[in-house]
């Protein structure tokens, strides 16, 4: 397994242009077995969870061809309605491909979803949304067997607003008959981008971002040419970076807006902060104060997939820090591999104080899930001395181009292969 040799105490200056949201890119990847025509989908990503995404479509039977920076997804020929373990025990959002492929065959067979080991992380929100378009659910040896004889628009709250439950019942509603009422849906950018694929391929979905989507079913989707928004966690990690590290940098692709959360926090931290349509320019000295809580939220809050990374630029910064993660019950394991690096974190269940320290020293360290192999990263580019980051697989999922891109703002980074 690949790692990272990483000598810190650079400050980081330069321009970062941010890749396609890999949260966008997955839902519409699933997305694209709705139509029997072609669809065009620009800037994928080279990170793993795409490409896990690609494999799981060419099991389906999907014909994918890559032109410089288009992907084509063909699913005309697709005919298989199941998903084998080996490919959903990789990615999580295996899931989505639930409600498109119930929509593609009216039935469905796939393995219970992996991803990222960060919490229980149920799906029993998305199986309650499809039964109420008319799928019958059965769990077997491992297994979720979906079966309709017809998809029926319906009213369906959620509970919660989850990401993955909404992208999922909107799959499951486009073609449904009758009108479908999401309520207390997620309200995240990549729900918006979804919406707007959908409504490109001809679909009549209309309110997302907001927290009511109605979906009127049509008969029939066609092909789409799309290029999905930028990633809004991919360009909070390196203005994090810079935040911590010192200096100046710009990334380019990620509107304001879609982390203005994280912008606030970082103003409080001290840094400086200009934007500019999809230009977002952090200035920082790299001595920052604590902010005093941090508590991760459904969107607009502070998104629980740069708390990891946030924690990390908190270990250094002058005071203490009260984390609160809302989202995900274990996403603190990170925190045993910083304090090897003198970070002073305690963390009792939900909640983590971080103490901050007058510097981190370079350690053997060991990514655990994908943003808090990001964190290490970024708390290794921070501390003296040399580190290692074990266990790259974790950060491939989800970052393409990682240490080139930290290189190129002056980063002491290199990949050993192993
Ligand atoms: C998506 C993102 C992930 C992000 C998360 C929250 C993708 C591919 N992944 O994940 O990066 O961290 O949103 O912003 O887009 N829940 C249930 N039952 C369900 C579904 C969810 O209880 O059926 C709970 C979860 O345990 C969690 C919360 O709802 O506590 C949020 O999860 P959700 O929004 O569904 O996250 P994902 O879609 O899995």
């Amino acid at each position: 397994m690949d790692k990272y040799i990483i000598n810190g105490g650079e400050k980081l200056y330069g321009k970062v242009d941010i890749q396609c949201a890999k949260n966008a890119v997955l839902p519409l990847l699933a997305a694209s077995v709705l139509t029997d025509e072609p669809v065009k989908i620009r800037g994928v990503p080279a990170i793993n969870d795409a490409e896990n995404m690609l494999g799981i479509l060419d099991e389906v039977g999907c014909k994918i061809k890559r032109q410089r920076d288009c992907t084509v997804i063909d699913s005309s020929n697709a005919a298989s309605p199941e998903i084998s373990t080996r490919l959903t025990k990789e990615l999580r959002s295996s899931v989505f491909m639930l409600g498109s492929i119930l929509t593609r065959f009216h039935r469905a067979k796939i393995s219970y979803p992996g991803g990222c080991d960060i919490g229980l992380r149920p799906i029993d929100l998305h199986l309650s949304g499809l039964k109420k378009l008319g799928v019958r659910i059965a769990e077997k040896d491992g297994y979720i067997h979906c079966e309709t004889d017809k998809l029926q628009g319906a009213e369906i709250l959620l509970d919660f607003p989850s990401v993955g439950a909404t992208e999922n019942i909107l799959l499951a509603a486009v073609k449904a008959e009758g009108v479908t009422v999401i309520r207390n849906a997620a309200k995240e950018p990549e729900i918006i981008d979804l919406q707007n694929f959908l409504t490109g391929m001809g679909a009549k979905v209309s309110g997302a971002g907001g927290s009511t989507i109605v979906v009127e079913g049509v008969k029939r989707l066609h092909g789409v040419e799309y290029t999905p928004i930028g990633d809004r966690i991919e360009a909070g990690t390196y203005l994090i970076a810079a935040a911590s590290c010192g200096g100046e940098i710009e990334t380019k692709g990620v509107f304001p807006e879609n982390i203005a959360a994280l912008l606030h926090k970082l103003r409080e931290n001290g840094c400086k902060i200009h934007t500019k349509n999809d230009k977002i320019i952090l200035t920082s000295n790299g001595r920052l104060k604590a902010v005093d809580l941090v508590e991760t939220m459904p969107f607009p809050g502070f998104p629980t997939d740069l708390q990891a990374q946030y924690s990390a630029l908190s270990c250094t910064a002058t005071g203490t820090t009260l984390v609160v993660e809302n989202l995900f019950e274990t996403r603190y394991r990170y925190a045993a591999e910083l304090k090897r690096m003198g970070a002073d974190i305690t963390v009792r269940g939900r909640v983590a104080f971080i103490r901050g320290v007058e510097r981190l020293h370079g350690a053997f360290l060991t990514a655990g899930d994908l943003r808090g192999g990001a964190a290490l990263v970024l708390a290794a580019l921070k501390a003296e001395g040399e580190s290692t980051v074990a266990n790259l697989y974790h950060i491939d999922r989800g970052y393409a181009d990682f240490e080139d891109k930290l290189r190129k703002l002056g980063a002491k980074i290199r990949r050993i292969r192993v």
